[in-house]
């Protein structure tokens, strides 16, 4: 009798136990998966910028204008894992001799990236006369460029505004992106561009 009672009581003791154990787990499981989750919505990997491609088809500076044709291949990586992000606005601009002589829209506001996504924008633009306030530093940049094989430095700045998904606030995005382009005679034959990571600006916002 004592002996069977103890056995059944050892056996109760052991279920409720392992009952335990395993509700207790699930309930770890539970929390550690809910702290990722929100870890993971609230801090925001910054997006990733690159210059796939760009070419230079013509390029001329004067002390006050630029005459140019570029097309530029941007790609934008979102490199967080949970979150989307829409953009409220994303411009590009043009300079030479850290002077601006042109600005593009990139894209319309309301664009969205969703997580992990990567984004091409592929820009075309060109002017006959850009304004620019290159002055005499300006030409001297470009007569010396000219004579150095026809390279030029331009410089792509973007400037723009992105709300990441789950965040209240936007978040500035700016990023400069420094490219080193052969001007494309028709004579001469395919030139090789080097992809270019851009540097991205860190954001002094919060949570940004
Ligand atoms: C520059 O672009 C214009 C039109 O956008 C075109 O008419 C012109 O031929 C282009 N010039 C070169 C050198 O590519």
């Amino acid at each position: 009798m004592c002996y069977e009672s103890e056995c059944c009581g050892g056996s109760s003791r052991y279920r409720r136990f392992a009952l335990g154990f395993w509700f207790g787990l699930a309930i770890l499981a539970t929390t550690a998966a809910a702290v990722v989750l929100v870890v993971a919505s609230a801090r925001v990997s910054r997006l990733s910028v690159a210059v796939d491609d760009a070419s230079l088809t013509r390029f001329t500076a004067t002390a006050t204008s630029v005459a140019y044709n570029l097309t530029v291949a941007l790609v934008v990586r979102n490199p967080n894992w949970a979150m989307g992000v829409t953009y409220r606005s994303l411009e590009a601009s043009y300079l030479f001799s850290g002077k601006r002589f042109d600005s593009v829209t990139v894209v319309q506001p309301g664009y969205t990236q969703a997580a992990r996504k990567t984004a091409v924008f592929r820009l075309t633009s060109g002017s006959d006369a850009a304004q620019a306030s290159l002055g005499s530093a300006g030409v001297q940049e470009y007569k010396k460029e000219s004579a150095a094989a026809g390279v030029f430095d331009v410089e792509v700045d973007l400037s723009g505004e992105v709300k990441y998904k789950l965040h209240r606030a936007s978040c500035r995005l700016e990023a400069k992106c420094p490219l080193k382009l052969q001007l494309a005679t028709p004579d001469a034959s395919s030139v090789v561009f080097q992809k270019v990571t851009c540097d991205v600006l860190r954001s002094s916002q919060s949570g940004c």
